[in-house]
Parts: C-alpha cells; sequence; structure tokens
C-alpha cells in the first residue's frame, strides 16, 4: 500500500506537462513532486501510438523506480494510446489528462455540442471523442482538429504574437462556425494560448484547461485512498533526457518560475 510521503511521478514529452505540475502544486502544495520531460523524444504528437507506448514505458519505469505513490501522465499524446498499458504494468494510480478535460467538457456544455483541438496523435486516437461520449448522459457531438503549429509557436514564446493569432484563426475558425460552445484544449501547450484562444472563439465558448481538471482528480485520488500529503512544503525534483538548460529557460515560461535544479538522465 502507497504512503502519503511518498512523491507524485509526473511526465511529458517534454516541458509543456509543467502547466499539469504547476496546477497539481496549487492545489496540493505539501506533496512531493518528480517530474519527468522526455526531451530527447520529444515530441510525441507526430509520432505513432507503438512508439508513443514504448517510450511512455520507459518513462513510468524510471519514475516508479524512485517509488512514487501516484503516476500522473501529464502529456495529453501519452495519455491517449499509453494509459491503459501504464495501468497495467504499474501498481500505483495512473491519472492521464483526457479522461478528466473530457468529463468537465460534458459538465460545461449546455448545447451538447463540443470542440476538441490537441497534436496530431491525439486526435487521431479518439480519445477525447470516447471518454466525452463514455460521460454524456444526453446526445453530444464532438467536433475535433489538430493544431500541430500551436506547440512550435509556444515554445518560441510567441503567445500574443501576430502570426500565432494568425495561425488560431486559421485553425478555429471552423471550429467556431460549427456553434460549438465548449472547447477542450487537449495538449499541455495550449493553456499557455488561453487568451489568443478565447479572443478568436468569443466569450460564449467555454475554455477547458486539462491541466486543472487533471489535478482535481488526483486530489479526489489521493484523498479516497487516504494517501494526501498534507503538511509541510512540497519538494519538486525534475529530470529530462537531454538540454537541462533549454528546459530551464522553457520552464520559466510554463511554470512562471524557473524549476530550479534539473538533472538529465539516459532512458
Ligand atoms: N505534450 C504533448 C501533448 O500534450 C505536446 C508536445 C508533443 O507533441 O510532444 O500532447
Amino acid at each position: 500500500m502507497p504512503k502519503s510521503s511518498q512523491p507524485i511521478g509526473i511526465f511529458d514529452s517534454g516541458v509543456g506537462g509543467l502547466t499539469v505540475l504547476k496546477e497539481i502544486s496549487r492545489l496540493l502544495p505539501s506533496e512531493d513532486l518528480i517530474y519527468l520531460g522526455d526531451t530527447a523524444r520529444v515530441p510525441y504528437g507526430t509520432r505513432s501510438p507503438k512508439t508513443v507506448i514504448r517510450y511512455s514505458q520507459r518513462n513510468a519505469e524510471f519514475l516508479m523506480r524512485l517509488g512514487i505513490k501516484l503516476l500522473v501522465v501529464a502529456c495529453n499524446t501519452s495519455s491517449a494510446v499509453s494509459l491503459e498499458v501504464l495501468r497495467a504494468q504499474n501498481a500505483v494510480p495512473v491519472v492521464g489528462v483526457i479522461e478528466p478535460g473530457a468529463r468537465k467538457a460534458v459538465e460545461l456544455t449546455t448545447k451538447g455540442l463540443i470542440g476538441v483541438i490537441g497534436t496530431e496523435a491525439t486526435i487521431r486516437s479518439g480519445a477525447y471523442q470516447k471518454a466525452i461520449k463514455r460521460w454524456a448522459k444526453n446526445p453530444v457531438r464532438v467536433v475535433s482538429r489538430p493544431c500541430p503549429l500551436f506547440v512550435p509557436l509556444v515554445e518560441e514564446g510567441w503567445l500574443e504574437d501576430p502570426i500565432t493569432k494568425e495561425v488560431a484563426r486559421r485553425y478555429l475558425t471552423p471550429l467556431k462556425g460549427k456553434g460549438i460552445d465548449v472547447l477542450v484544449l487537449g495538449c499541455t501547450h495550449y493553456p499557455l494560448l488561453e487568451g489568443t484562444i478565447r479572443e478568436v472563439m468569443g466569450p460564449e465558448v467555454k475554455l477547458v484547461n486539462s491541466a486543472s481538471e487533471t489535478a482535481l482528480e488526483v486530489k479526489g485520488i489521493l484523498e479516497s485512498l487516504g494517501i494526501r500529503k498534507s503538511f509541510g512544503e512540497g519538494r519538486r525534483r525534475f529530470f529530462v533526457t537531454d538540454g537541462p538548460e533549454k528546459f530551464k529557460h522553457l520552464g520559466k515560461l510554463f511554470l512562471g518560475e524557473l524549476p530550479g535544479e534539473v538533472d538529465e538522465i539516459d532512458l
């Protein structure tokens, strides 16, 4: 049985999962967090499910060796294709970002018309559609679209740039035209573009940030298992598979502060 004093493990294909770490830190400030960014193999969003599953298994094995009590798959692409495999292979609760985001979208829609954006691999997998249909009590329609240019634009730091706004208009205007009332930001990087996305979609479309919904799910699971750590200040450790300096630099954009010490490992 896991103990409350053990850390939570979080992995992502790179730096984007820090949006999930940030929300978990905010909601559960006493928890010790270990973050692994597979920066040597990023991006996952353009790869085949088979490859993403293989990378995800290695990430999980590394974190399990560090004695984690719960595993968070912060990467939407990895959550979309590898969650079942990771759940079957690891003896701790495994939380992905798709289910929490899908559940929130179902809760928020009044028209039953939900939009989902993500990487090519996430959208191709249909994972959000399936999860939304599973949670919905009334009929819902899901319209989705990959937005592959958003990841490099965010990593360039062009959050409010006119180019980013133009790209957002191209991607999102057709979705807006379909009359959706909820849009799921189904990629680690998209919460950083919330302002730009909101500008295109207008105030009547509600945006779902999978990162904050996932943090709520983690809290719920820890409490139901009686393994939430609720005293003291949580510690954070960061590991990457390549380029710790670049991770630190970009990490500031995602976290709002420098991630602290980052160790490079080989998987
Ligand atoms: N972390 C990925 C996701 O949320 C985006 C970056 C990538 O393609 O690896 O889908």
